[in-house]
């Protein structure tokens, strides 16, 4: 029995779980979701577990039009021992504040949102896949959901975290991706928000996103917004080369999203002995040491992705092969010990990650 610090009314009508050729990612959600409120005078309040279901809003709720909401993704994994584990939940906790805090919602209290993963989980662990490279993805997300017409900060917003059973992000799997440097459409600027994961940053990537998509990448690499000449980020990872030796990583400015997996990435890297610049980085420092033969290995770096290599850049007209279109060995190393850590295979020396069953 579920002893619980937050009142929970279970589903009468258990979902269908997908087998593992059905699952891919994000299609699937499990029997329950966690709620709580906002409203002004009040704070946060009402926080609750239900059935996984559709939301009433009403068609004036502001986040319709003024697009005030920020999300955060984050993953739990079945261990071979049947225990649940979270991967470092404090570190997207906190990033989910700062994106609150750049769109004006107000901030939730850290401990009740890390209770509420934890008790989301426990209650669906069933839902938690024990397949190789198989995870359950948390999506805590809030909104404004204030009926009015003007621009203001809401004076209502629901939190909602549901969660979803899922394999790996990209068709590819561990396979290198083709990735496209975009030089017309900007996802982000300094001084905007470009650093929280907002919606609104996904909205401005998608006419790209078809383009590279209809040509046969599978994502758009970011130049910054001002120059268009930095390397920024993928949208759904940040990125890394290691280029002469050394690791290079566009540093992050205000306008790339400090990843989870970006961060833990560097950690392992300086642990190991490399170089670590995080720098900025022109298109054309790239594609000069791509076409040198400088541009050993380039991966991308993000929960949903977690290591992900990249074998070919596309800017201009022309294709950069990068190690042959094979995954590099740091970047295959670093695949290893992050998902190994994240599985519980390897020992986890940096207590990143955290019990839930
Ligand atoms: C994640 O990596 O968790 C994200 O939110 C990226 C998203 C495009 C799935």
């Amino acid at each position: 029995m579920l002893t619980s610090n937050f009142p929970v009314t279970l589903t009468k009508t258990p979902r269908v779980k997908p087998t593992a050729e059905e699952r891919g990612f994000g299609k699937y959600f499990s029997d329950h979701m966690f709620l709580m409120n906002y409203d002004k005078g009040q704070g946060w309040h009402d926080p609750r577990i239900v059935p996984y279901g559709p939301l009433t809003l009403e068609p004036s709720a502001m986040v319709l039009h003024y697009a005030q909401t920020v999300f955060e993704g984050l993953k739990a994994y079945r261990r071979a021992d049947g225990h649940i584990q979270l991967f470092r939940p404090d570190a997207n906790i906190q990033r989910m504040k700062d994106s609150c805090e750049r769109m004006c919602i107000p901030a939730i209290d850290e401990t009740l949102y890390l209770n509420a993963l934890k008790e989301l989980v426990t209650l669906d662990a069933d839902w938690v896949p024990s397949e190789p490279e198989t995870s359950l993805y948390i999506r805590p997300f809030v909104f404004a959901t204030e009926a009015h017409v003007g621009v203001h900060a809401a004076h209502s917003y629901l939190f909602i975290i549901f969660t979803s059973p899922v394999g790996s992000y990209y068709p590819e799997g561990i396979n290198p991706v083709r990735i496209m440097i975009e030089s017309r459409d900007v996802r982000a600027v300094r001084g905007g928000t470009g650093y929280c994961k907002c919606g609104g940053n996904y909205a401005a990537s998608l006419r790209a996103g078809e383009k590279a998509s209809a040509a046969g990448f599978t994502q758009v690499l970011w130049l910054d917004g001002v120059h268009q000449k930095y390397i920024e980020e993928v949208g759904s990872m940040n990125v890394m080369f290691k280029i002469d030796g050394r690791i290079v990583t566009p540093e992050l400015n205000g306008s790339v999203l400090p990843g989870v997996t970006r961060r833990s990435c560097l950690e392992l890297l300086r642990d190991w002995g490399y170089e670590v610049e995080e720098r900025l980085l022109s298109a054309q420092e790239l594609t000069e040491a791509a076409a040198s033969g400088r541009l050993e290995e380039a991966w991308g770096t993000g929960t949903a992705a977690v290591v992900s290599p990249i074998g070919e850049i596309f800017l201009d007209g022309k294709d950069y092969r990068i190690n042959d279109f094979k995954i590099g060995p740091v970047t295959q190393r670093l695949y290893d010990h992050i998902t190994g850590i994240q599985w519980g295979t390897i020992p986890d020396d940096k207590n990143w990650t955290v019990l839930v069953k």
